[in-house]
């Protein structure tokens, strides 16, 4: 497949393995640039930008092939030295960063300069155009079905897509709820350039954490995921465990909840710690509903290679067989 992401990015095949923290480590990123989509290693996942560095410099001895690195800025307990890591992926020499949270104007010039590409992943359509405005190369469309932060808008894909289509002039990603052939020719087929997928990526034999997870994530449904939060008005969307049942009935207790109130069941140790041990009720994980479609631990090439196949056997064959000749 050719779309303007392909060509943009240089890659192959027009699938992105979206920033993860704890996940988004060399061996994946890696491993889905080898598979002939954009691998991307986590900035804020390494504890230091020298350690960033690192990394990206382990991803380049695993592949030859282009991969990128997230950054998300967001505000946070213990501040984070973001111009660092910033200059750290300057160095690095990588040329793609996906930029997530805040507004990643503060950063483009020094990206620009050193002819980085910048895709920008947010939850809104005035969030895609101020970010088309502001000089991104290209956007990542998440709508509410995705892992992690879906905003407070709570619009789905169905709806985003469509709008990104007729309001962007770069090329956009669809993200948030993809997962197969069928997912990714229906991206396109509502405009977008290509898909951007998160939670499908951690149930590969190359996703860096236990196999305990990978199973519950096999075994759960589309009902399996919970959203925390809310009445911070931080959404995220989670794997519903023990831990996120009691995060959601305490903050929907009357009265106003402190974050101090569930800050013991949420810290990102735990999650870290659950991804290393496969204690499944030690923390939170980010999971998005397209758990429901997963039901295999493929590689990563092999899932690339069997999502691009089903989606030009449906583009090819099922909807040109719906055109009467
Ligand atoms: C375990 C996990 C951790 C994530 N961490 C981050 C992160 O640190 N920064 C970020 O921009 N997005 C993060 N995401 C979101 C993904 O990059 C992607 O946008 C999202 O997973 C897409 O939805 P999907 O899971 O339905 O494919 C995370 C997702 C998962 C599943």
């Amino acid at each position: 497949m050719k779309t303007r992401i392909t060509e943009l990015l240089g890659i192959e095949h027009p699938i992105v393995q979206g920033g993860m923290q704890w996940v988004g480590l060399a061996e994946l990123a890696s491993a889905v640039s080898n598979g002939g989509g954009l691998g991307i290693v986590t900035g804020l996942t390494q504890p230091t930008p020298k350690d960033l560095l690192t990394e990206i410099e382990r991803c380049q001895s695993m592949t030859d092939k282009p991969f990128g690195v997230n950054l998300t800025i967001l505000p946070t307990i213990k501040p984070v030295p973001y111009d660092d890591y910033a200059q750290a992926i300057v160095d690095s020499g990588v040329k793609i960063v996906e930029t997530a949270g805040r507004n990643p104007e503060p950063y483009l010039a020094m990206f620009k300069e050193a002819g980085i590409k910048v895709i920008h992943k947010c939850t809104s359509i005035r969030h895609a155009l101020k970010a088309e405005k502001i000089g991104c190369d290209a956007v990542s469309v998440d709508g509410f079905e995705c892992a992690g932060h879906p905003g407070e808008d709570d619009v789905t894909n169905l709806i985003l897509l469509p709008l990104a289509a007729r309001r962007l002039k770069i090329p956009f990603l669809a993200s948030g709820g993809l997962g197969d052939g069928r997912g990714l020719a229906a991206a396109l087929a509502m405009g977008a350039d290509g898909i951007n997928m998160g939670t499908r990526f951690m149930v590969t034999k190359e996703a860096p954490i236990h196999d305990n997870v990978k199973q519950r994530m096999i075994e759960a449904t589309e009902l399996d995921t919970a959203l925390i939060y809310r009445s911070f008005r931080n959404t995220a969307r989670v794997f519903k465990n023990s831990v996120a049942e009691q995060v959601v009935e305490i903050e929907s207790r009357p009265g106003e909840v402190k974050f101090e109130d569930i800050q013991p069941l949420v810290q990102g140790v735990k999650g870290r710690e659950l991804f290393d041990g496969g204690d499944l009720d030690k923390g939170i994980w980010s999971a998005g509903m397209i758990v429901g479609l997963i039901d295999d631990n493929p590689s990563c090439e092999e899932l690339i290679t069997r999502i691009v196949a089903e989606a030009e056997d449906i583009i090819s064959n099922r909807l040109r067989g719906m055109i009467s000749q």
